[in-house]
């Protein structure tokens, strides 16, 4: 029998006690836990339909792999500025000013290891002990890892399917203490897929102003990825008086599937930026210098192939969604944005994390418990898979429920 996706508690031994406090806290992403067991189940011959990964299933297209390609042939193999290579740092100052209505200077921009670093550099130059960071729940699952990280606590503001997931004006009010320094936004969102429209972003920009010590990193890494009837908007671009304590965080990952690239950006006050950049001096240096070519080709290049995966990506939220609702038992937010269901199914009587074990075991169907994300009434689906997968991993759960 496989063993249950539960994380076992770590063996106590004489090398655990030799590791730092932080480290022992850490808990490893339950996310890429999950897949690597899907992939080690199917190659022990099991039947396992997953659709746990939080990637595109695409490949990078052809024209960003051939300018990366020329840039390694062309000698672009040496260090480079720590920071990014000058022409990918204007490009990404140039998306941001036009694209997104932030009016942004290179000098503004920092490119990083995917936007995990981005985040990671943010939180550890922002963030002192004692420091709290005010997090929407349902959250992406390194958020609160990496607050701790840098000493921080983290403040929960919960919601639900019921209410779309969605944050209030009034909820952050009464959130904010003095010791508020960080608001986490993440639109669209990993994993319930809500989307924040200009007015909710015009709100909580109202209760920001009465908060001048609170600063705001606001997650856009899915802008590309959109239902129907959806926009997105910087808040940056909202609130242009608060600019100065925005920090915006993005990467290449998702809206151009270039996910093992490992390329982002953070970009916001040049003083923070200068910080992260100093950090990352210390600790990694420049991102991979023939890769930020490909990234180059790709930032300057027209929206079509995005535009075409994003297109792809309706389609299958669409059949996901519409799948999950004829489910007794499911209550769903129809996903706005993003590549990810994340339907409440408390109905059924079972915490997220045996629910998940037991899909896993009795139908071969692997999905990331809501527990992960913050909440134990939920899980993740993602349709980062064909329409036949997603038919296949729908067909599953409805067996699964039946049995229940
Ligand atoms: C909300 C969110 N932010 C950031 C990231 C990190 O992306 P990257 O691969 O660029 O580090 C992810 C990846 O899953 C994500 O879901």
């Amino acid at each position: 029998m496989p063993a249950p996706l539960t994380p076992a508690p770590p063996a106590p031994s004489p090398d655990a006690l030799t590791l730092s406090r932080r480290a022992a806290a850490l808990q490893p992403s339950l996310t890429l836990a999950i897949t690597a067991r899907a992939r080690q189940l199917r190659t022990e011959g099991r039947d396992v339909c997953s659709l746990s990964a939080g990637e595109p299933d695409f490949d990078t297209p052809a024209f960003i792999r051939a300018a990366a390609a020329e840039a390694l042939e062309a000698g672009h193999t040496r260090y480079g500025p720590v920071a990014g290579e000058p022409a990918l740092r204007q490009a990404i100052a140039a998306k941001l000013s036009e694209e997104n209505g932030v009016p942004t200077c290179s000098d503004q921009v920092l490119v990083t290891n995917g936007g995990k670093q981005a985040l990671y550099n943010l939180f550890q130059v922002l963030l002192d002990p004692g420091d709290e960071v005010l997090l929407p729940a349902p959250y992406w699952l390194s958020y609160p890892e990496m607050a701790h990280l840098a000493g921080a606590t983290v403040t929960l503001l919960p919601s639900d399917a019921a209410t779309g997931f969605r944050l209030t004006a009034e909820q952050l009010e009464a959130a904010i203490t003095p010791s508020s320094r960080l608001l986490v936004l993440n639109t669209p969102s990993n994993p319930t897929g809500m989307v924040l429209s200009r007015g909710e972003l015009e709100a909580l920009a109202a209760v920001l102003r009465r908060h001048p010590r609170l600063a705001v990193v606001c997650d856009e890494i899915y802008e590309f990825l959109l239902a129907p009837g959806h926009s997105h908007h910087s808040f940056a671009a909202v609130a242009p008086d608060l600019a100065e304590r925005i920090f915006i965080v993005n990467g290449f990952a998702k809206g151009w599937a270039m996910t093992g690239w490992r390329l982002g950006w953070l970009a916001g006050a040049r003083a923070v930026v200068a910080a992260a950049s100093a950090l990352q001096s210390q600790s990694t240096s420049n991102v991979c210098t023939f890769a930020q070519y490909g990234a180059l080709a790709a930032i300057t290049a027209p929206r079509d192939c995005v535009r075409e995966m994003a297109a792809q990506f309706n389609e299958r939220r669409a059949l996901l969604s519409q799948g999950l609702m004829a489910i007794e038992g499911v209550q769903l937010l129809a996903p706005e944005g993003a590549f990810y269901a994340f339907p409440d199914v408390s109905a059924w009587g079972l915490d997220s994390m045996t629910l998940c074990d037991r899909l896993l075991e009795e139908v071969g169907l692997a999905l990331v418990p809501g527990i992960a994300f913050g909440d134990d009434r939920c899980i993740r689906l993602s349709c980062a898979a064909s329409l036949d997968t997603l038919e296949d991993g729908l067909a599953r759960l409805r067996r699964f429920r039946t049995s229940l």
